[in-house]
């Protein structure tokens, strides 16, 4: 071996056995020319103390951990990624994230979160991506958000929220993806995602909707997908997707109760007219009501539904035309009848007059 070679390898050997040594903690391993560490599936219950400054990113999911207390991450302001999935969370402080103004991605989910208090996102200005999925949240608070001017991704999926108060959603005018699927949530109010304009992915699969205000996704203006499917909606109004004005918009709307009437057959026949928007899961519609219809394919027995409608307004059509057909003929015969009375009236006093004469 040449000397070079030697000297390569010397170099190797030395920096691999320096980030070994430096192989931190218990249960963790830890790059630091990455500034990397991975604790995950250890058996913490309080996070790492003196982690090093210049940390960029921190793995601690999978341990025992049940609460954030504030200052817990106090002095790691280089922080990107921070990883808390899986844990025991039931609690996290106000302000538990606060000195973490570099973080990009902070993971939360498949926790024991029941409730985020109003200063849970302060100093979190630079997040991106913010996942709580899997946890019992039930409210969406005005306030818990306020700080996330950046945020792009919110996953809330698989949790119990049934209330959405206004303004929760209202700062996170940067966001891209919104995932509320999995969720107890029974209707949707105008101004809910009034501020959206950045929205490309809606989830709200899964939940209980049964109404949708005609105007509610109207102001998220790049809307690509939104999913309602697997709710309780039997019916939907023309304006509610065609006030969407986006260049492409999918929409998926399967296993719902549909109620198949002629009306909600108009208002699919005019979206499925809209070169915009695209009923991806048309075929996998399914009437719940009427029953005669029930479990039958929207698609299949759509020419069936405006029958009984053509049938009574060709039935109301001919007889206003008999009607009024009648009419003119009875005009007619009235006009008829009143000339050749005055007629014969004239005749009469023509003939008495000749006959005076
Ligand atoms: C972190 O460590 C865990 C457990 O040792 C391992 O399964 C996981 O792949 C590691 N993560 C990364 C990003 O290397
Ligand atoms: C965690 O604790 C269990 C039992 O207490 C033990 O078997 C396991 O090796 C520990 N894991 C780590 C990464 O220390
Ligand atoms: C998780 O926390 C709850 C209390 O919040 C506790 O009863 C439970 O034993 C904990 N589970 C584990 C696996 O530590």
């Amino acid at each position: 071996m040449d000397p070079s070679h030697w000297f390569i390898f010397i170099m190797y050997v030395i920096t691999f056995t320096f980030k070994k040594m430096t192989a931190c903690y218990d249960g963790c391993s830890c790059l630091t020319d990455i500034k990397y560490i991975n604790c995950s599936g250890g058996n913490l219950t309080t996070p790492l103390r003196n982690v090093p400054h210049n940390t960029e990113y921190l793995d601690l999911s999978r341990n025992l951990l049940t609460v954030v207390q504030a200052g817990s991450f106090g002095t790691l302001w280089s922080l990107r990624v921070l990883l808390l999935k899986e844990n025991n969370l039931s609690h996290v402080d106000d302000g538990a994230f606060s000195s973490l103004q570099g973080l990009r991605r902070l993971d939360l989910s498949g926790n024991h979160l029941s409730a985020l208090g109003p200063g849970f996102s302060l100093g979190l200005e630079s997040l991106t991506e913010l996942l709580l999925d899997h946890n019992h949240l039930t409210v969406l608070e005005s306030g818990t958000f306020h700080s996330l001017d950046s945020l792009q991704k919110l996953d809330l999926s698989s949790n119990l929220i049934s209330t959405v108060k206004p303004r929760a959603l209202g700062y996170l005018t940067g966001l891209r993806q919104l995932h509320l699927e999995g969720n107890h949530l029974t209707s949707l109010g105008s101004g809910l995602f009034s501020t959206l304009r950045s929205l490309e992915v809606l989830g709200l699969r899964g939940n209980l909707i049964s109404s949708t205000e005609p105007g509610v996704f109207a102001p998220m203006s790049s809307l690509t997908l939104l999913d309602l499917a697997l709710n309780r909606l039997s019916t939907l109004g023309y304006r509610t997707l065609l006030s969407i004005h986006t260049p492409s918009l999918h929409v998926l709307l399967e296993g719902n109760p549909w109620h198949c009437d002629c009306d909600l057959q108009r208002v699919f026949r005019k979206l499925s007219s809209i070169h915009r928007v695209f009923l991806d899961d048309y075929q996998e519609l399914r009437c719940s009501q009427p029953t005669e219809l029930q479990g039958r394919s929207m698609g299949e027995v759509d020419v069936e539904l405006c029958v009984g409608e053509t049938v009574t307004v060709l039935i109301l059509t001919v007889t206003v035309v008999i009607t009024v057909v009648a009419a003119i003929i009875m005009a007619e015969k009235n006009k008829k009848n009143s000339v050749a009375k005055n007629w014969e009236e004239s005749v009469g006093l023509d003939t008495y007059c000749d006959n005076y004469n």
